[in-house]
Formats: structure tokens, sequence, C-alpha cells
């Protein structure tokens, strides 16, 4: 199979379409056998559920290159059983969490032209999702849903890459006690985009938000969760039931622990202690593990002693340890790596 002539090397965290995308319908209480198809667009009622309601829940995953020339996605069977949280947390019909896993290698097969080369720092992003799509008005969820999977490649979340990035502690909050944090709903990212716009224009990259119920815990940003590293070398992350479970960060917990013989901890993360880490990274699938060179409280500065020019030495052995498990020169624990070709 023949690779499209992009600029691998050179491209930002942005859409681009791609050939074919996985469709399947939900009507009358069941799911269609779903199908790849053509057409990026989707027609729908003015007066979808979606629309309305915001009901829809999604997804992120990401197809590697790996130094033998395979094609291959990380942990998908995760993505596949956090959908179901979130669906059912919407009350939307669960997408079986097989064929979520087959739908996912389907989409990736098909789209492998655009599987971007090893070694050129860019990967093929999945975006599975579901929506409400029949009529409706009364506030109430909808009958009918289709659940979809995009790809399009991608390169670094943050301009600069591994450049470490400066953030805020956000003024608003993201997600409320018993609310929808935990899950990967549509509605959490809307209501961060005055947050996220408001932070860029203040000259940050992102937002720490703390856990809205006191403002002294650190939860995770708009779309990662945190890690952060101790001087005696621990590697310690929130524990929050208002933040979303990353599967990027799980995965480093275990690679700290397993791997690294690190000391590991998931506990409550005062921001009043966030000045005593070492090292501070964002981990999720789109930013992988970015390094926090520093964190701004209302021109407060901490300044993390890993500096602005280069990523901590155990961030850099996570991250290290991490990617070369994804692009296969790192033996992956069992189940981890899903080969689609
Ligand atoms: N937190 C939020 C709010 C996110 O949107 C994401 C992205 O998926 C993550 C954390 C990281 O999760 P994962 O590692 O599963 O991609
Ligand atoms: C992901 O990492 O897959 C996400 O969904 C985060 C989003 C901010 C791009």
């Amino acid at each position: 199979m023949e690779k499209k002539n992009l600029d691998w090397e050179n491209m930002g965290f942005d859409y681009m379409q791609t050939d074919k995308r996985y469709v399947s319908n939900y009507k009358d209480g069941k799911w269609d056998d779903g199908a790849l198809i053509d057409d990026a667009n989707i027609v729908m009622n003015e007066c979808a559920g979606v629309l309305q309601y915001a009901q829809t829940v999604f997804e992120g995953l990401k197809a590697y290159t790996t130094e033998s020339g395979k094609i291959v996605t990380f942990r998908p069977d995760l993505n596949a059983s956090r959908m179901v949280d979130s669906a059912r947390r919407l009350e939307m019909p669960v997408f079986p969490e097989e064929r979520f896993v087959d739908a996912v290698a389907e989409v990736v097969k098909a789209n492998a032209a655009y599987v971007p080369p090893y070694g050129s720092g860019a990967t093929l992003y999945i975006r599975p999702y579901m929506f409400g799509i029949n009529p409706v008005i009364g506030v109430k969820p909808a009958d009918e849903y289709q659940f979809r999977i995009f790809t399009t490649p991608v390169g670094p979340y943050f301009k600069g890459g591994a450049k470490p990035i400066t953030i805020c502690v956000s003024d608003f909050d993201r997600a409320a006690p018993h609310g929808t944090g935990h899950i990967k709903a549509g509605l959490n990212y809307a209501m961060s985009l005055h947050a996220i716009v408001t932070a860029h224009a203040n000259g940050f990259d992102e937002n720490m938000y703390l856990d809205s119920a006191t403002r002294t815990k650190v939860e995770e940003t708009g779309g990662a969760n945190f890690i952060f590293v101790t001087k005696d070398n621990k590697v310690v992350t929130p524990h929050s039931s208002t933040i979303l479970p990353s599967i990027t960060r799980r995965s480093i917990m275990y690679v700290a622990e397993h791997y690294l013989g690190l000391k590991v901890e998931e506990r409550d993360v005062y921001f009043d202690e966030v000045k005593d880490f070492a090292e501070c990274g964002l981990c999720g699938t789109a930013a992988v593990i970015s390094p926090v060179g520093k964190v701004v409280n209302h021109g407060e500065e901490i300044c993390f002693p890993s500096g602005m020019e280069k990523m901590g030495p155990i961030t850099q052995k996570l991250y290290d340890t991490l990617t070369g498990i994804q692009m296969g020169h790192i033996e992956a624990p069992e189940g981890w790596i899903k080969v689609i070709e």
C-alpha cells in the first residue's frame, strides 16, 4: 500500500479528511451491521438530540507504524470500555466493545495510506464517537443514535512538541462532584472552551483545573491528566472521581512501576504541594507526555527544577519507555498492542 505524499514531519494536531469512515446506526433498539463509507458529512434533523441537548460521547486513540513496519493500535479495548461508561452516563445505548475494537481495526486498515511512517513523529489519530440523531424537543434521551469513527493524521498536540509548556490555574471549574468529569462527553469540552480561550489570551498553553468542591486539589487539564515526579523520584498522579481515567496515565503508572522500578502513588494532590515536585507532565493520547515547566497561579509562578528547555529526566524515561512500547521497540505487556496489519 502506497502512503499519501504528506509532510509527515511538520503536522500539527489538525483535522485532515481521510478516505473512509465507519458508521453504524441504532434504531428500534438495535445496532445495524455497520459499514465503511466515503461521505465525511452527516445529514440530520434540525432537532437532533445531539444538536439540542449535546447528547454525544467520544473517544481518542492512535495508530502507529512500528519499527518493523506494522500498523498497531494501543489498548483499544480500554477505549471501548470507557465509551460504555460514557454512554451509560448519558443514557445512550452501549456500542458492543468487541465491535468497537473490530471497527477501529477496519477503519485504520482502510486508511492505511494515512498512517504516518515510523520515525516521522506523526501518528494516525482515531476518533470514535456516538450521538443522538432523531428529533428530541422535550429534555429526554434520543431513541436513535449514530456511532462513527474517523481518522486523521496528526503531529504533536502542543506546538513545539517536547518543549516544556506553561499552564495557569483556571478560575473556571471543569467538573462537579457527581457530574460528568469522569466520562468523555462532548459537554465537558464545550464548557471548557471559554476557559482555554481565556488561558491562551493570557499567554498560557493550558489550564490546570482544581477540584470544584474545595479548590485545593489538582484535577487535570482540559485534555490530559497530570503526572508529577517528587524530588526522590516517586511518580505521583491525582486520584479523583471527577477526572477522566486516562489510558495513557494508567499505562505510564504501570511502566513506572514495572519497567523502571519507580515508586508510584495515585492520591489526592494538593495544590500547595505542587511547588515541591521536581517534574510535571501532562499525559493523554493527544498530549502523549508533554512536560510542564511552569504553573502560574494569579501571577505567582511555580517553576519546576527541570526548567523550560527540556523534559525532566524521569519524564523523559517514562516518555521513551511508553513510546518505545507503542512504536514496537520495547516489548509490551500482554494485550497492550493490537496489530492491524
Ligand atoms: N483527560 C481529558 C479531559 C481528556 O480529554 C483526555 C484525552 O483523552 C485525557 C485526560 C487523556 O486520556 P487518554 O490517555 O485515555 O487519552
Ligand atoms: C485525546 O487525547 O484523545 C483527547 O481526546 C484530548 C483532546 C483534547 C484532543
